[in-house]
């Protein structure tokens, strides 16, 4: 995946000695507070020349081209990445489509309008469990830096930032996600609320790019709303490895995790009454319909999710529902689709508190604290590294 930024804010030393974004040249991530001492604060104080002012237009011309080339190059990156996954899935003996490509501009504003929708009990119990305990998590941790990864529109870090600020830690904020232009909105939106905070975008994919994070101390990692239970079991132990890499003794590892319980509850909040988390799905037909010059009918696919209990997940699929000849011309490829043929497009795996337990074994984690609510519909799991 490649990886892009916003305008650098940074002094040119921050963070120096602790490669963090920004720090190696394939990332040009946004560090910085707004309103801080960035580029153009630095100079403030010094009366500008003629000749100042032509060499910084001059600079900042050159650096819009400059990311200007870049942006077109990662745009070409994405577009090819997404036409090999969707050519190795679609050509499958199972057919699937990777669940990150579900998260574009549309996939991310539908995601945030699931979010609301009365079914989903996941945020708001999130939220609530959060708003409890975030004053016990900061105290516990004494982050200095915040990272979350998978941030989506941003919106619950603002708790645990604010619970900083209230204990005098607030400094840093890293905001980790593979949606370019939800990640940056985010991060400037933080920047308005926090003009002290250095907040920073990583546009990357968690199971490739986290080592651009650099390493921790004084660190606690986000991963919230569950998106653990987007990975395979069988990916989750490299992925909780690499988490523990990125933090040092002390540090914190805050993830929510979903509960097992009642079917009809989960299947329910997979599938909403007002067909938003249907809308979301279909979009990933609709996206490769759009950048892939496919013609896919996606009216003629049903959105399915189902319980299962064997693998503890909820499966969700697009079921043929009429029957299609699919072109992708870009990927040279005709696919006839049945009625009842899927393209299996996300699990979301549930925990309990033991099975989580279970999966941290060999990671370098370890189950510090457990906070649920009273329903034990959802947890936070704050991880420590292990042996520290
Ligand atoms: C379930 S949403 C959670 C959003 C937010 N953290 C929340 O609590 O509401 C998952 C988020 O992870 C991002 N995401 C999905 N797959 C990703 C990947 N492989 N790498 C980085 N981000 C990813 C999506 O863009 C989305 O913002």
């Amino acid at each position: 995946m490649a990886l892009m930024s916003e305008e650098a804010h940074q002094e040119p030393d921050a963070g120096a000695g602790k490669p963090g974004p920004g720090a190696r040249s394939s990332v040009r991530a946004a560090v910085g507070p707004a309103g801080g001492p960035g580029r153009a604060e630095k100079t403030a104080g010094c009366p500008a020349t003629g000749a100042d002012a032509a060499d910084a237009a001059a600079r900042a011309a050159a650096d819009t081209a400059e990311r200007a080339v870049a942006d077109v190059a990662e745009r070409a990156a994405a577009l090819e990445e997404f036409a090999a996954d969707v050519r190795q899935g679609l050509g499958a003996a199972v057919l699937c489509l990777p669940c990150k490509y579900l998260y574009d501009n549309r996939g991310s504003e539908l995601f945030d309008r699931i979010t609301r929708e009365p079914e989903y009990y996941q945020t708001r119990t999130e939220l609530a469990i959060l708003e409890r305990y975030a004053g016990d998590i900061i105290r516990r941790v004494r982050p200095r830096e915040l990272v979350e990864l998978g941030s989506g529109v941003g919106r619950k870090v603002r708790l645990l930032l604010d619970t900083m600020d209230d204990q005098g830690l607030l400094e840093s904020c890293t905001l980790f996600d593979i949606n370019a232009s939800f990640l940056h909105e985010s991060v400037e939106r933080l920047r308005e609320a926090y003009p002290t905070l250095r907040a920073a975008a990583l546009h990357g994919d968690f199971h490739t790019d986290l080592q651009l994070l650099g390493p921790g101390g004084g660190r606690l990692v986000l991963f919230l709303a569950g998106t653990i239970g987007n990975l395979h079991p069988g990916e989750v132990s490299t992925f909780l490895r690499k988490v523990a890499e990125l933090l040092a003794p002390g540090d914190g590892f805050l993830l929510g995790v979903d509960l097992v319980k009642d079917p009809a509850r989960l299947e329910a909040a997979y599938d909403d009454a007002a067909g938003v988390t249907a809308a979301f799905n279909k979009n990933l037909l609709h996206r490769v319909n759009r950048e892939l010059g496919a013609d896919f009918d996606v009216d003629g696919f049903d959105h399915v999710a189902t319980w299962d209990a064997e693998n503890a997940w909820v499966d969700i699929r697009l079921r043929c529902s009429r029957s299609q000849r699919v072109r992708i011309p870009q990927l040279a490829l005709e696919l006839d689709f049945e009625v009842g043929d899927d393209i299996s497009t996300e699990i979301s795996c549930k925990f309990t508190r033991q099975s989580l337990a279970d999966r941290l074994a060999g990671t370098g984690l370890r189950l510090g604290e457990w906070y649920t609510d009273d329903d034990e519909l959802f947890a936070l799991a704050l991880l420590e590294k292990d042996g520290c």
